[in-house]
């Protein structure tokens, strides 16, 4: 999968990219990953990719020639691929958002700077628009890294083990039961026996309650949407009954 990312501050990009597991994804050829910077696709001077908002006000905002520049002389006019601006006022992106992209062949990532972008920019560059949470930051590169990472991951062969993403909290609807490693005993506290046991019926059944109990005590929202089966059912409701969420 092919990841181009748009931004003033390209610098950002690599010391992430290729510190971690998505680097020898992107050596293996499973992701691509093209940081371009959009002041590279201006004609001023001064490389100028802001300027003041028309009506007054305070901050400066991105100016679309250089943004539609950078796209349509890399991506083709229109763009052969969703382009999706990072800014607090889009959709959500969740785990399943994050499923959806990982299954395109290519993503287009804009990030704003400013205090936003000549709303041309929105109307007619933008196929989509993703907000990371309800939070403002400086700009949409560290939301661009977290859609990256957490769509890249999804890809088969990204992770190690081939398992590896589909017990993950929120792939499943619920929030993933605890793990623990050696040694058995640390400081006085003991791994559950059941992990120890080899009884893989047993241990899969612990982990299944353990993530509904954790779900309905930290995340009861998700419980709605969640696929749960009549024992799942059956457990919760013995939880509630009991008036114990557990830890
Ligand atoms: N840019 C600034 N804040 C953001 C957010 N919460 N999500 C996506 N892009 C942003």
């Amino acid at each position: 999968m092919r990841f181009d990312v748009f931004t003033l501050l390209p610098e950002v990009f690599p010391p992430y990219l290729q510190a971690s597991i998505l680097q020898k994804a992107a050596a293996r050829g499973l992701v691509e990953f093209r940081i371009h910077n959009i002041r590279d696709y201006t004609h001023d001077k001064h490389h100028t990719t802001d300027d003041m908002p028309y009506g007054g006000g305070g901050g400066m905002v991105m100016k679309p020639e250089p943004v539609f520049e950078a796209v349509e002389s890399v991506l083709g006019a229109p763009p052969a691929c969703p382009v999706i601006l990072l800014t607090p006022q889009g959709r959500l992106f969740t785990q399943s958002v994050a499923a959806e992209l990982a299954a395109l062949p290519q993503i287009a990532l804009l990030c704003g700077r400013y205090e936003g972008f000549d709303e041309r920019i929105r109307e007619h560059l933008a196929t989509d628009e993703l907000s990371i949470g309800d939070y403002v930051l400086t700009g949409g590169e560290l939301p661009a890294l977290i859609v990256i990472d957490a769509v890249s991951r999804l890809i088969p062969g990204v992770l190690g083990d081939p398992t590896g993403a589909e017990d993950d909290s929120h792939a499943s609807g619920l929030l993933e039961y605890p793990h623990y490693t050696r040694p058995p005993e640390f400081r006085g506290w003991r791994v559950p026996d059941v992990l120890l046991s080899g009884d893989h019926a047993r241990i899969a059944r612990w982990r299944r309650e353990q993530a509904l109990r954790r779900t309905l005590l930290r995340r009861p929202d998700m419980l709605a949407t969640a696929a749960l089966s009549q024992e799942d059912r059956k457990f919760l409701a013995r939880l509630e009954t009991d008036g114990e969420g557990g830890r």
